[in-house]
């Protein structure tokens, strides 16, 4: 294996190191398929991130086959694996990594006194010597290894400086200090990262890196403070996702370097037009929606509302905008859609939209586009993202809708007909429900027999309008794994059976990087 220097000659370039398939994937029910982790590998390397972090191998077969496997394609990224201060953890990251042009192994361990005590059960000199075998095993695979202290935050000055110091001197190129628990504050983690960096004899040897998570919200003001203080790695995810409040956002610390270049000059090597795409892509994958007021990617980021804020607009757009949408790839519509669009334009739209699909996932994409388009007056660009995503993640799929008819109303019971295509093969029933949405889930249950629990229903409207497509989340729970899916369809209950289906789906693929064996119970 090759290793990809990371040191810059460029003092204020700051490195993007995503999380998103390793912290993201790890917050309940964001689970990924192997193919969706792969997409999303392959549009962050396209965007321009320095490091992709693609998971945690010890974790499971599944975690270290789709670390492989994004090793294995990445062209131009860092690939990094999370390795526990454990012999096996290491030795079994630096297999997944080691087919990576450029290859890290980010291994951790706690250092924060209550993390020592409750988490570890050790005391801080065995922890002292964890840090050094465990960089030092790290470093007989790579050049390029990480070494974070979990914890950072809240870990005892004399005691945090002493173990960078061993580690860097044990090899590691880059030291992460996370705020775990999202507790800093950007004052203090300034002064933290500055007080490291000036204390520790052999700091400049390493690439001091930030890694924030955002309980009291302020993961992307701690990030940019230790990059004010001189780190220059940024330890971020895409739509903030991660463990319980997420992480520092990748798109929310770009943007913020970009548009306030001059209170914080740095650069990265992030193409900026690509981020509503990832956004898209991962709120997609892991069926977590976008918060609508979100920052830079929210669907009301450049939305303008009141009739002051208008008409200020409308004279000159840098009255209320502090960048353009089209920066953040947000096109302007150029293409309006409709039942007379033919392939031609679908394909424009999608290409505007930041989509690539192949010739049989277009053909099925415009086979639905053109029956929504003779239900709906209006086919908006949300409702074609809606569409979109839909079929991106049916991809893989062994169980299918072919039919479903619902009898509904005050008269019930509320029955549903049902007939699945599952492994190429049709089954049908029928079931009778508490509701509509009842009956479809149990008719599903009785094709698809399974033990999984269902944690969350819920339903939105994607656009406005009663014709409006309804977009279904379903959360599952099975064994302690959660997923999250989604399914839209003009027809809520339509919606609700795909959403259902495609949460089977995913729970099948993680039972199949599993045992392949027990697919389906
Ligand atoms: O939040 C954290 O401390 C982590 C480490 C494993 C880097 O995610
Ligand atoms: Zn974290």
């Amino acid at each position: 294996m090759t290793t990809k220097s990371t040191s810059s000659t460029d003092q204020d370039r700051v490195r993007i190191f995503d999380t998103t398939l390793r912290d993201g994937e790890q917050c309940p029910g964001a689970s990924m398929t192997l193919e969706e982790k792969l997409d999303v590998a392959e549009l962050l390397d396209q965007m321009g991130v320095d490091i992709i972090e693609a998971g945690f191998p010890i974790a499971s077969n599944g975690d270290f086959e789709s670390v492989a496997e994004v090793a294995k394609r990445t062209k131009k990224a860092v690939v990094a694996g999370l390795a526990r201060a454990a012999i096996k953890d290491i030795d079994r990251c630096a297999e997944a990594v080691k087919a990576a042009r450029h290859p890290r192994i980010h291994t951790f361990i706690s250092t924060s006194p209550v993390h020592m005590k409750w988490k570890l059960q050790k005391e801080p000199h065995e922890v002292f010597e964890m840090v050094i075998q465990q960089v030092t095993r790290a470093r007989n695979y790579v050049d390029d290894v990480e070494w974070s202290c979990e914890d950072g935050t809240r870990t005892e000055h004399d005691f945090l400086c002493r173990c960078v110091e061993a580690a860097i001197k044990a090899g590691a190129t880059t030291i992460n200090v996370p705020d775990t628990v999202g507790y800093t504050v950007p004052e203090e983690y300034f002064a933290l990262i500055k007080m490291i960096r000036e204390r520790v004899p052999n700091s400049d040897q390493a690439v001091f890196s930030v890694h924030c998570h955002d309980d009291l919200g302020m993961a992307v003001a701690n990030s940019l403070a230790g990059v004010s203080a001189g780190a220059r790695q940024i330890e971020c995810t895409i739509n903030g996702i991660g463990e319980r409040a997420g992480n520092a956002a990748l798109e929310e610390v770009v943007m913020a370097m970009r548009v306030r270049h001059d209170a914080m000059p740095f650069t990265t090597g992030i193409d900026p037009t690509l981020l509503m795409r990832a956004s898209r892509l991962v709120s997609a994958v892991t069926s977590f929606p976008v918060q609508y007021n979100k920052a830079i990617v929210g669907r009301n980021a450049f939305a303008h509302e009141s009739g002051i804020h208008q008409d200020g607009m409308l004279k000159h757009t840098q009255t209320y905008e502090i960048m353009r949408p089209e920066d953040v790839g947000v096109k302007q519509t150029s293409l309006v859609m409709g039942k007379h669009s033919g392939r031609h334009a679908f394909r424009e739209k999608l290409k505007e939209l930041g989509y690539e699909l192949g010739d049989n996932a277009l053909e099925d994409a415009f086979k639905r586009f053109k029956d929504l388009a003779d239900k709906k007056k209006i086919v908006y660009d949300e409702d074609i993202a809606a569409l979109v995503d839909d079929e991106i993640a049916q991809a893989h799929d062994r169980i299918k809708i072919v039919s479903l008819m619902v009898i509904a109303g005050t008269m019930g019971p509320q029955s549903a007909t049902l007939v699945l295509d599952i492994d190429g093969a049709h089954h049908t029933t029928q079931a009778t429900g508490n509701g509509p949405v009842d009956a479809i889930f149990n008719a599903i249950k009785a094709l698809v027999p399974h033990t999984a629990k269902l944690l969350l229903y819920q339903v939105h409207a994607v656009t406005e309008g009663t014709d409006a497509q309804a977009e279904v989340s379903v959360r599952l729970e099975e064994g302690g794994k959660e997923v999250t899916a989604r399914g839209t369809d003009p027809d809520t209950l339509v919606a609700s059976a795909r959403a259902y289906i495609n949460a089977l789906n995913k729970l099948a693929l993680k039972r199949l990087s599993v045992n392949p064996q027990t697919a389906f119970g």
